[in-house]
């Protein structure tokens, strides 16, 4: 029996891709840029597993080209770029990396608050800049506190909750919405309340964002709920892109609509050169990397490697997304491992 064969489309963090590499034929693209489509489809065709990256599109057409494909890993929590009830038809064991990016994502959602609240960056901008001329003033770079105030988090699942323990050390009144309302036990352990999103928007001075991508998230935040926040608002995003719209977004701050925002995620990423969030002094913008701590990141390169590996042995993975699958194909050990 031959061993199992693994495409791998990015570096990922060390040791784990050698550890892989003891039990499986390891095929990288050994960029940090994603492969073009082409080599995508061509690299799959003869692989028993792929690690991808939220940024491959892993479609019915790419399951056709991997007629050998018996799990898709992908080194990310969010998996809107796969394709999961037609990897389930087809037998196709799909993984995740949950949990272990948790406190690092809400970690990065609290420095953004705080930095886009605290002119963090228009400060550091404006001394590059050599804009520093006053020493100190009372009515110098006056900006928005955080501490006491209201904080609504739309989405209450293992980010938001994080995020929710972490506004609790300020002392905030926190309001929270979600297509399902959270147990007594999570509302107690973070001192969420449950509102109608109309109300969270209306009533919170700072509105945070840890959504999945889907049609029902997109564009949640768009004109008419920008128009329902304080003018006062700062509008935080480490979820998914296209869970605002971003061109009303734009016109919000622009016109000041809404006070700030922080940005780590784009409708389109890299942020192209041409988009007018460049030039507003008021919004933070991060390049997708709230889970970008080095533990988080090995954390996350570990599970998903472990998870592929156990598939291929015939054994149960940890952070399974399509457990329907196993009616389908039942787990068995493929090749030498
Ligand atoms: C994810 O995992 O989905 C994040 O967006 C990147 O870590």
């Amino acid at each position: 029996m031959a061993r199992p064969k693994v495409y791998v489309t990015r570096r990922i963090v060390d040791p784990w891709l050698d550890f892989l590499k003891q039990s499986c034929d390891v095929l990288l693209n050994a960029s940090d840029d994603a492969p073009s489509r082409q080599v995508l489809l061509q690299n799959v065709r003869d692989a028993d597993g792929l690690l991808c990256m939220l940024t491959d599109k892993i479609d019915v057409e790419l399951l056709e080209a991997a007629q050998k494909l018996v799990v898709v890993g992908t080194h990310s929590v969010g998996y809107e770029h796969i394709n999961v009830e037609e990897a389930t038809k087809r037998g196709v064991y799909v993984t995740y990396t949950p949990d272990v990016l948790t406190d690092a994502t809400a970690d990065f959602t609290w420095a953004l608050l705080l930095a886009s609240a605290r002119r963090l960056t228009e400060g550091d901008r404006s001394i590059r800049a050599g804009e520093w001329r006053i020493g100190w003033a009372p009515t110098f770079f006056l900006s928005s506190k955080v501490s006491g105030k209201s904080l609504g988090i739309i989405g209450l699942g293992r980010i938001g909750q994080a995020v929710a323990r972490r506004a609790r050390g300020c002392d905030m009144r926190i309001l929270y919405f979600d297509t399902h309302r959270a147990t007594p036990e999570v509302e107690k352990e973070t001192g969420a309340v449950f509102v109608s999103f109309e109300k969270l928007l209306k009533d919170c001075d700072f509105v945070t964002l840890h959504v999945p991508a889907n049609e029902k998230t997109r564009h949640m935040i768009d004109e008419t709920a920008l128009r329902m926040m304080k003018p006062s608002a700062v509008l935080i995003n480490t979820s998914r892109g296209t869970v605002v719209d971003e061109k009303a977004l734009e016109k919000a701050l622009r016109e000041k609509q809404i006070a700030a925002a922080g940005l780590d995620v784009f409708e389109k990423e890299p942020l192209p050169a041409e988009s007018p969030l460049l030039k507003l002094y008021n919004v933070t913008l991060t390049p997708h990397i709230a889970s970008a701590d080095l533990d988080s990141r090995s954390k996350m390169s570990e599970l998903v490697v472990q998870d592929i590996i156990s598939v291929l042995r015939g054994e149960m993975p940890k952070a399974l997304i399509n457990s329907d699958v196993l009616s389908i194909r039942p787990l068995i050990r493929t090749r030498r491992m």
